[in-house]
């Protein structure tokens, strides 16, 4: 047996991947603990989306250094690696920099580590492997072995959309679609392990197509699996958000009511320059429709503030529309400057005080919009699909159709079931209630 640490950084497809590598590692061997002490092979899961999550690999790296050479001196190894957005990105620099470095792999080469570690084992140096092989990574893996209650499903790759500012069509290549028979037998798969929700993954899921099945297809025949209770599907561009879909959601009670739809600005001349291809008015016509096929669902988003060239009017605009449609919950950024985007090359940088000063309102308002969210679920019964032990003990943790994290006072045999629940009491980020009987 040897020991596998893996630490995940970035977004839920980096989740799915590193379940998915340490599946293709099982067979050689390697089980997973929760610290790098001891490891035999500590792999870093990266994110490059923004310039502070690229730089905590470094710093990452540089403490493993100290273990890996610490491990050396009682006659040990301990093998280093990076995959993920960084990995694909930057892979040559963080040879360069890091000699503690082994190996370097990207997203779409996961399948080849059993082979270049055995490759590190006869011939020592440096691995690395950032190509995008001809042969498809999902071909080549295996099926999953383990899962959680909550399980994800990638089901599209990549992204064609190059929005100015962002790396994710660089890192993660073009898109790519896998078919749907696959995928059906993936979800039956995570079922029997024991899986009662699945949320569908990419970064452009909505955009997914495989001959004749689109995202609706796919979840109408996924909805038909037996004790698959919930589907979820992330992240949407507002592009590819076909009144197909938008029925689906009126139509499949497996389909939770919640859905996350980027917008990631309220101004015209900001959404165009960022290349996002829709106008403000695109998004609320399409918030709209859902909201008639789907009246209780809940809302969230992404949004930049400080892209370049925003301006006070711009900013304004943003919180306009926030203030109109109304989410349950949000994610908001300072707009960062990324190596080869269109973006970075902008004249009209925004000052990082100005940024900082428009993050904090924005934050405001959402926070207060997710605050009323739950509040308003004070006093209804919820149907809560647990699906972990809570912090204290005597407590289970699940989620509620709306994505809201609840609480209650129960035993660990509720995990994997979902039960009504009466909501008490909305905390900032979470919600406590009782059991129904
Ligand atoms: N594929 C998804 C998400 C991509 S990354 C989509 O298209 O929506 C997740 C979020 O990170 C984006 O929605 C965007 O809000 C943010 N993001 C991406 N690049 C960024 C950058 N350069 N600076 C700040 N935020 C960024
Ligand atoms: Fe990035 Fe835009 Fe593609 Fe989303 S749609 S991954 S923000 S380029
Ligand atoms: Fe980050 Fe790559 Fe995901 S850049 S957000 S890990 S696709």
């Amino acid at each position: 047996m040897k020991a596998l640490y893996l630490k995940t950084y970035g977004c839920q497809m980096n989740v799915y991947d590193s379940a998915r590598i340490a599946d293709v590692l099982a067979p050689l061997g390697y089980v997973q603990t929760d610290t790098p002490e001891g490891a035999d092979i500590a792999i870093l899961n990266t994110c490059h989306i923004r310039e502070k999550a690229a730089e905590k690999v470094y710093s990452e790296l540089g403490k493993l250094k100290k273990l890996k050479q610490a491990r050396m001196r009682a006659g040990a190894v301990m093998t280093i690696a990076v995959a993920g957005c960084v990995a694909q990105a930057e892979g040559a620099e963080i040879l360069r920099r890091q000699d503690a470095v082994d190996l370097v792999v990207g997203p779409q080469s996961y399948h080849r580590l059993p082979e270049m570690i055995a490759k590190l084992a006869r011939a020592g140096g440096q691995v690395l492997e950032a190509d995008f092989p001809a042969e498809q990574k999902f071909d080549s893996l295996p099926a999953p072995t383990q899962t959680k209650v909550s399980a994800f499903l990638t089901v599209q790759e990549g992204c064609d959309k190059f929005c100015s500012f962002c790396v994710v069509p660089y890192t993660r290549g073009a898109e790519f679609s896998r078919p749907s028979m696959k995928i059906v037998e993936e979800a039956r798969r995570l079922v029997d392990l024991g899986a009662r929700e699945i949320t569908l993954l990419g970064q452009n899921v909505n955009a997914y197509r495989h001959e004749t099945t689109d995202l609706a297809r796919l979840l109408r025949a996924l909805a038909e699996i037996k004790d698959l209770k919930r589907l979820r599907y992330t992240t949407s561009h507002p592009r590819d958000m076909s009144d197909d879909l938008i029925d689906a959601h009126r139509d499949l009670d497996a389909l939770m009511p919640y859905l996350h739809l980027p917008v990631q600005s309220g101004s015209d001349a900001v959404l165009d320059a960022m290349n996002r291809q829709h106008t403000a008015d695109d998004y609320r016509r399409i918030v709209e429709r859902v909201r008639e096929a789907r009246p209780d669902i809940a809302l969230s988003s992404d949004f930049i503030v400080g892209f370049p060239g925003e301006t006070d009017e711009d900013f304004e605009a943003t919180l306009a529309l926030v203030g109109e449609i109304g989410y349950a919950q949000a994610f908001s950024f300072k707009y960062s400057r990324r190596a080869g985007t269109p973006a970075s090359a902008a004249r009209k940088q925004v000052a990082e005080t100005t940024k900082a000063q428009r993050l904090e309102a924005l934050q405001a308002l959402l926070d207060r919009q997710q605050k009323s969210f739950n509040r308003a679920c004070e006093g209804r019964a919820l149907p809560v699909l647990f699906e972990k032990p809570g912090r204290r003990d005597g407590q289970a943790v699940g989620r509620s159709p709306y994505l809201q994290a609840v609480h209650v006072d129960g035993a660990a045999s509720l995990i994997g079931q979902i039960r009504q629940v009466r909501i008490a009491e909305a905390q900032s980020n979470s919600l406590k209630g009782e059991l129904l009987p």
